[in-house]
C-alpha cells in the first residue's frame, strides 16, 4: 500500500502533512458514494463523448474500466483497502491503474465539486426511497393492528390524566395522519433533491459542450440545476431530509412512549413480544421496553445532525467549501437511523398484544364521563358554563363517595340539578360517550369506522 497521490501537485513544492491527510480524508466514509459515483462517470463519460471530447474507443475503454471497478467494488471490501483522499479520487485512481492515461481525460469538463453533489443525491434518492416504503410497513402496522381491534376501547389522556374515552383504532390512527404528513413531506423533498447538478463543474460551469439533459436523463434525474454557482453549494437537499427525518423520529418516539407508558404495570394496556423486550440480569420478574427506549433516545441524533447540517452551512461564502464535506456522515447516520427506528417500530407493532378488558375497564373509570355528563344537562336546556359547574361538584360528591357518576342515585343526581332524569344513566354509558363523537375526525364508531377505510383505500393506492 502506497500513499495516494494528490490530485493537485504542479503547483505544490511541498509535501502534504500526514497528519492533515488523514485529516482531509473523506474516503473511510464516502465509500458509500461508490456505487453512485461510478454511475455519475459512465454518464459523463457519455456526456463527453457526445460532446467530441473523447473518440469511442476511449469512452468504450472508459466505461469498460469503471463497471469493472464496480464489480470488483461489489465483489470485495477489500477492494477498498487501497488508501485514498475521497471515493471520486479513489474510482479515478484505479481507472488510469487499469487503463493508463485514457483514464486520465474522464476529468475532463467536471470537478468534483459538481461530482460529490450529483453523487450524494443520486445516493440519497434512493434512500429516500427506503424510507418511504419503511414509513409505509409502519402505517400497515398500525392500521392491521387498529382493524385487529376494532371494538377496542382506550382511555384518552390530556396532562396523561384521564380525560375522555377514545376508540383503540382512533389512537392507531393518529400516528397513521403523523407518518403520512411523514410521507408527503419526503415526497415532496424528493422534487428539490432530484435535480442533476452535474455540469457545474467547479462553479462557473463546465466548457465542453456536454448534452446535460442527455446525461440527466441517463441519471434518471427529472430536471437540471439552473445555476452553477447554487449547484455546488446547495445542500438543502441533506437539511430537508435530516428535517423531514427529524420529524418522523418525533412521531416515533411520541409513539415509543406512548407504548412504554401503556405497558406498564400501573397501565397494563399493552404487552410488548418478547421478541423486542429484554430482562433484567439482576430482576427475574422484568421485561424491559429497550426497542421502544431505543427509538425514542435516537430521535436526538437525527435533531443533532439537522442542527449540524444547518450551522456547517449558515456562514459558507459561494461557492464550495471544504465544510461541505461534514455533510455526509450527518446524512448517512440520518438515514441509517430512521431506516432501523421504522423496521424495529414496525416489528413492535406487529407483535404487540392489547389487553382490550383492562383498556375497556380504564375507559369506563375515573369520570371519563364527565363532560357527558354536561353535554346531557346542555341538552336539557342548561348553559355549558353552569353545567361544568354543576358536573364539578357531582364529582366530589362521587370522590366522596368513592363511586363512578353513574353509581350515584338519580334522586342524589337531581338534587344538583332538577333536569336530570332516568335517561342520564344511558347518556353516561360508554357507548354512549363515544358515539356522540361522531362529527368528522371524531372517535365515534360510525366515523371511525370510516377513516379506517379511508386509511385502508390510501394503502392500497400505493402499491
Ligand atoms: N470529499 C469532498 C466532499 O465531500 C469532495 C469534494 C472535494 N472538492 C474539493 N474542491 N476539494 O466535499
Amino acid at each position: 500500500m502506497t500513499e495516494p497521490k494528490n490530485l493537485w501537485g504542479g503547483r505544490f513544492t511541498g509535501e502534504t502533512d500526514a497528519g492533515f491527510a488523514e485529516f482531509n480524508r473523506s474516503f473511510a466514509f464516502d465509500r458509500r458514494l461508490f456505487g453512485a459515483e461510478v454511475r455519475a462517470s459512465i454518464a459523463h463519460c457519455d456526456g463527453l463523448l457526445g460532446a467530441g471530447v473523447l473518440s469511442r474507443d476511449e469512452a468504450a475503454a472508459i466505461t469498460g474500466a469503471l463497471k469493472t471497478i464496480l464489480e470488483r467494488g461489489l465483489a470485495d471490501a477489500e477492494y477498498f483497502a487501497e488508501p485514498a483522499e475521497d471515493v471520486h479520487s479513489f474510482v479515478e485512481a484505479r481507472l488510469v491503474e487499469l487503463i493508463g492515461d485514457t483514464g486520465r481525460k474522464l476529468h475532463t469538463g467536471r470537478s468534483r465539486n459538481d461530482q460529490v453533489a450529483t453523487d450524494f443525491r443520486l445516493w440519497l434518492r434512493d434512500e429516500l426511497d427506503a424510507v418511504v416504503v419503511a414509513l409505509g410497513l409502519v402505517q400497515e402496522s398500525l392500521l392491521s393492528l387498529a382493524e385487529s381491534h376494532r371494538d377496542a376501547v382506550l382511555p384518552g389522556y390530556t396532562h396523561l390524566q384521564r380525560a375522555q374515552p377514545v376508540l383503540f383504532a382512533h389512537w392507531c390512527l393518529a400516528y397513521f395522519e403523523m407518518l403520512t404528513r411523514d410521507r408527503e413531506r419526503l415526497a415532496d423533498g424528493r422534487k428539490r433533491l432530484n435535480v442533476m447538478p452535474l455540469g457545474a463543474a467547479a462553479l462557473a460551469g463546465t466548457s465542453y459542450p456536454i448534452d446535460r439533459e442527455a446525461v440527466a436523463r441517463e441519471l434518471g434525474f427529472a430536471a437540471l440545476s439552473r445555476n452553477s454557482l447554487d449547484a455546488v453549494s446547495d445542500r438543502d437537499f441533506c437539511v430537508e431530509f435530516a428535517g423531514a427525518c427529524s420529524l418522523i423520529m418525533v412521531h416515533l418516539s411520541r409513539l415509543a412512549e406512548d407504548i412504554i407508558i401503556y405497558s406498564t404495570t400501573e397501565f397494563g394496556f399493552f404487552e410488548l413480544s418478547d421478541a423486542v423486550a429484554t430482562g433484567s440480569s439482576l430482576m427475574p420478574q422484568k421485561k424491559n421496553p429497550d426497542s421502544m427506549e431505543l427509538v425514542r433516545g435516537k430521535a436526538g441524533r437525527v435533531f443533532g445532525h439537522t442542527l449540524s447540517l444547518l450551522t456547517m452551512l449558515k456562514g459558507l461564502p459561494l461557492a464550495y467549501n471544504k465544510d461541505m464535506q461534514e455533510d455526509k456522515e450527518a446524512v448517512f447516520d440520518t438515514a441509517d437511523t430512521i431506516t432501523s427506528c421504522l423496521a424495529v417500530t414496525a416489528t413492535v407493532l406487529r407483535n404487540i398484544r392489547v389487553n382490550e378488558d383492562r383498556t375497556r375497564d380504564a375507559a369506563a373509570k375515573g369520570f371519563m364521563n364527565a363532560t357527558e355528563l354536561a353535554d346531557y344537562l346542555v341538552r336539557k336546556g342548561v348553559a355549558f358554563r353552569e353545567a361544568h359547574e354543576t358536573v364539578g361538584r357531582i364529582v366530589l360528591r362521587a370522590l366522596e363517595r368513592g363511586v363512578e357518576l353513574q353509581d350515584l342515585p338519580l334522586n342524589e343526581l337531581r338534587e344538583f340539578s332538577p333536569v336530570v332524569d332516568q335517561d342520564v344513566f344511558e347518556a353516561l354509558s360508554l357507548e354512549s360517550t363515544l358515539a356522540t363523537k361522531s362529527q368528522r375526525g371524531g372517535t365515534s364508531r360510525g366515523q371511525v369506522t370510516e377513516a379506517l377505510a379511508a386509511a385502508r383505500a390510501s394503502m392500497d393506492a400505493r402499491v
